[in-house]
């Protein structure tokens, strides 16, 4: 699937499901800001409709969300209760400008991605692993979650017709360390990402900039 197809999967999903996909935050985001320590922003890759980026704006950090869908942008500014955010379609492997303009005046940030790595190329993923080695400030943290392997046969209640590329957990983990990156916690496994009927098998990851 090319990228201007993925982008047009994504923004038809999101105009025609603007009241289905959920609007609350992930399992994910409420384990990601009990880890959260001394830093000075959220960068939010994939960030859809906003439901993850507006919780961490809720709990006071500033927030960069960034999406290639339009329609998922759109909704994000729609929704937005907080003026410390600011969301920004672009590809994730053009968002170099984005995020130095994000880290001016920041120590250290925190770059979460849920649900983005496995909705990626292999190519893309570690470009922009390599991306955030070269512009994150050292301590900064990242927070991936993915759908692994085992996850290819389970039945997905957003339907098939998109891409998935599901992770080997052990490889996400070294291209993250090879990226420049110290793992500090990860698992893989059920009950971490439970909707409705599904219960995906995933990679859970934090890192912090060496
Ligand atoms: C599975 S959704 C996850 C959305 C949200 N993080 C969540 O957990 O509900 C994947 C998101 O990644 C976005 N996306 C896909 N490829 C992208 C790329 N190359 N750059 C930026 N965003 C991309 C899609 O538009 C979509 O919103």
């Amino acid at each position: 699937m090319s990228q201007a197809e993925t982008s047009s999967y994504w923004d038809s999903f999101y105009s025609s499901r603007k009241k289905g996909a959920p609007a609350y935050p992930s399992q994910f985001a409420a384990f990601a800001v009990n880890e959260l320590t001394d830093i000075d922003g959220v960068i939010e890759f994939g960030c859809g409709n906003g439901r993850d980026s507006e919780f961490f704006a809720t709990c006071g950090f500033d927030l960069l969300g960034l999406d290639a869908s339009v329609e998922a942008i759109e909704l994000c500014r729609s929704r937005s209760a907080h003026e410390h955010t600011r969301y920004v379609q672009c590809l994730a492997g053009a968002a170099k400008d984005e995020i130095k303009g994000f880290l001016v005046n920041k120590r250290k940030v925190a770059v979460y991605a849920r649900f983005f790595l496995h909705a990626i190329d292999e190519n893309e993923a570690n470009a922009f692993l390599d991306l955030l080695s070269v512009l994150l400030p050292p301590e900064s943290q990242v927070f991936f979650e993915y759908r692994t392997i085992d996850d290819a046969d389970q039945d997905k209640t957003f339907g098939t017709d998109h891409y998935r590329r599901y992770v080997n957990h052990q490889d996400m983990l070294a291209n993250i360390e090879r990226a420049g990156f110290r793992v500090t916690y990860q698992i893989e496994g059920r009950g971490l990402a439970k909707f409705r009927d599904e219960d995906a098998k995933v990679g859970r990851c934090v890192a912090s900039k060496n």
